[in-house]
């Protein structure tokens, strides 16, 4: 279906049309001023200077030559020359029912699709999930439901940090404390165990262990580094090593991921790439691209346009090592190579913006994809404690991904403690709820801003909140369950006279379509999360003013019943295109 607004904004284009001025003058908007109207056009305004006319004239002029009169319910021109718009409750009641009748709640299918790869979550394997990963994840996932909803041919794609320096870190300390394992015997030519040398536990204390070490330890570091090396070009024994450190840390991965309803299509991996790294750089040699500068191969990126400083895109150090930017770009080669996207998203820290703005140049440069590609990095900002930094643990620590969840759902359960309820129910409960709270928390935000990480804020029933949400679509769900199949089987209706509240309800459901399709354009959840709030808000409003389950008119019972049937459906699809699900009590 098409959205509300453009079905508006097509009707008062034709009427500019008609009415011998540009079509396009016509774009209609939602109105800034909804106690006024709902939509209004302001075209008239635009064109008076260029037709040297009064604008309230021009106004005049195309609202005489409105075809489509039963769109309206009120459509009037205002003094200096604004146009004035509500649209009329058949033409709205229609609509509803349309979507109402659409699985897809209208939703339009993307036509083309597009081909779309998502770069999110990037966890280092054996570095334990932190809270810093959580917004990469959390945004990605949501992003990726909404394009994909949208009908578009979506990879999700994990790309796990699993060739750097962590890995000779782990390897170095590995060797120091278990020095006789086979995998540092250099003349060692059996079979390595199938089993991993270590746990996920021993993992976790390993790599902190080797990280501090090697701040200052510099012959530490050194040997990390040379072992880093040394995988990368194929000592056996480490990539043995290699091997059970991603076995070993995928597996809890996995098993984080899937308590955030987080889940990828692909694990790629920083080392898939590496078997494109050496035909892209002669590529780039032969292509003249790259040139020597200090020893480092580079490319240079600036534009003449550019106001900002933008180095070179480094492609080799001088020691021809590669680098973070060496896997990005052969990383390009390789989707462009499996997937062909149109689409290239890439979710990670705002402060990498710069480094994504040389990526790209530097693939569109170079030929790695085509122009009309279109390549976009979502930077988003640090989930910061009440104290405004970095969010920590009450000690002081890296907060893990895994107490953060457990603490807010502990926070939901003591909200929960005095429901009549199993411990087991409320246990359920409490993790769905929990959910809700950490990702709406996050999503509520526009991404490439820090925002304060809040436990008593996020998990509060009222306020713009996940668990607000929830607590609305459990008030709908307990009035269905109280009402009897043919109140259930009714449609929406305009015959009767309809409120304020409902009317406002009415209006907000129809905007969805819209919610949708923005979120998708813009990469911003944050507008589906504002949509739902309002949504939520219509409904709780329509709610209070109305005894619904007493009503004895009963078309307008019916009709009311099918309204929070929609309500509920759009609600739970908008949240499920968010990540996360509503219980059936709370
Ligand atoms: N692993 C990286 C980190 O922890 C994030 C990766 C983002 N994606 C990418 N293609 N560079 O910062």
């Amino acid at each position: 279906m098409k959205k509300l607004i453009d079905l508006i904004s097509d009707e008062i284009r034709a009427a500019f049309g008609a009415a011998g001025y540009d079509t396009s003058y016509g774009q209609t908007a939602v109105s800034n001023r909804p106690d006024l109207c709902q939509f209004q056009c302001n075209g008239a305004l635009a064109a008076a200077k260029a037709y040297k006319k009064a604008p309230i004239m021009i106004a005049n002029d195309v609202l005489a030559n409105i075809k489509n009169k039963e769109m309206f319910g009120m459509i009037e021109a205002v003094m200096p020359g604004f146009i004035n718009i509500k649209v009329s409750e058949k033409y709205l009641n229609d609509y509803l029912v349309k979507m109402y009748e659409d699985e897809r709640l209208g939703v339009p299918k993307a036509d083309p699709p597009k081909k779309i790869v998502i770069d999110y979550g990037g966890p280092n394997v054996a570095k334990p999930l932190h809270v810093g990963h959580l917004r990469s994840a959390v945004i990605g996932e949501s992003i990726k439901r909404i394009l994909r909803f949208e009908g578009n041919d979506v990879v999700g794609d994990a790309h796990l940090g699993d060739w750097g320096l962590q890995i000779g870190l782990i390897i170095t300390e590995l060797k120091e404390r278990k020095p006789d394992l086979p995998y540092f015997d250099e003349g060692f030519e059996g079979e390595y165990p199938d089993e991993a040398p270590f746990t996920m536990s021993e993992l976790e204390d390993i790599y902190p262990a080797a990280n501090g070490k090697s701040k200052e330890d510099e012959a530490f570091k050194e040997a990390a580094r040379h072992a880093t090396f040394e995988l990368q070009n194929g000592r056996r024994g480490y990539r043995a090593l290699w091997k059970h450190i991603m076995e070993v840390s995928v597996a809890d991965l996995v098993k984080n991921y899937e308590k955030l309803n987080v889940s990828f299509d692909v694990w790629g991996k920083e080392s898939d790439a590496q078997p494109y790294i050496s035909d892209m750089v002669q590529g780039m040699k032969d292509g003249g691209f790259a040139h020597i500068s200090d020893g480092a191969l580079v490319v240079d990126v600036k534009e003449e346009s550019d106001t900002k400083e933008m180095p070179p895109c480094m492609i080799l150090k001088s020691d021809g090592a590669t680098l973070y930017n060496t896997t990005d770009l052969a990383t390009i080669v390789e989707r462009v190579e499996k997937y062909n996207p149109d689409y290239f998203v890439y979710l990670a820290d705002v402060r990498q913006s710069l480094y994504f703005e040389q990526v790209f140049r530097c693939a569109r440069k170079t030929g790695l994809v085509k122009p009309d590609v279109k390549m976009t990095h979502l930077g988003f900002g640090t989930m910061n404690g009440k104290d405004g930094k970095a969010f920590k643990t009450r000690t002081g620590g890296v907060m893990r991904l895994e107490y953060l969840i457990n603490d807010v759902t502990e926070e939901v359960k003591r909200k929960m403690s005095d429901r009549d309820m199993s411990e087991d129910e409320i246990e359920k409960i409490a993790a769905m709820v929990g959910l809700a709270a950490i990702k709406y928390g996050d999503l509520s935000n526009q991404p490439t801003k820090d925002y304060i990480f809040d436990i008593d804020r996020f998990t509060s029933f009222e306020g713009n909140t996940g668990p607000y949400i929830l607590y609305t679509m459990v008030r709908i769900k307990s009035i269905l369950a109280r009402c009897s199949e043919t109140d259930k089987n009714g449609t929406i209706s305009d015959q009767y006279e309809i409120g304020a509240e409902e009317g406002e309800l009415r209006l907000k459901a129809s905007g969805f379509i819209d919610a949708v399709l923005l979120a998708g354009e813009d990469l911003a959840p944050n507008k589906l999360c504002q949509y739902i709030y309002e949504l939520s808000n219509a409904l709780n409003a329509f709610y209070h003013a109305n005894h619904i389950l007493t009503e004895e008119n009963e078309k307008k019972k019916a009709s009311w019943i099918a309204l929070l049937i929609l309500t509920l459906r759009i609600l739970e699809k908008g949240i499920g295109l968010l990540g996360f699900e509503a219980p059936d009590r709370m």
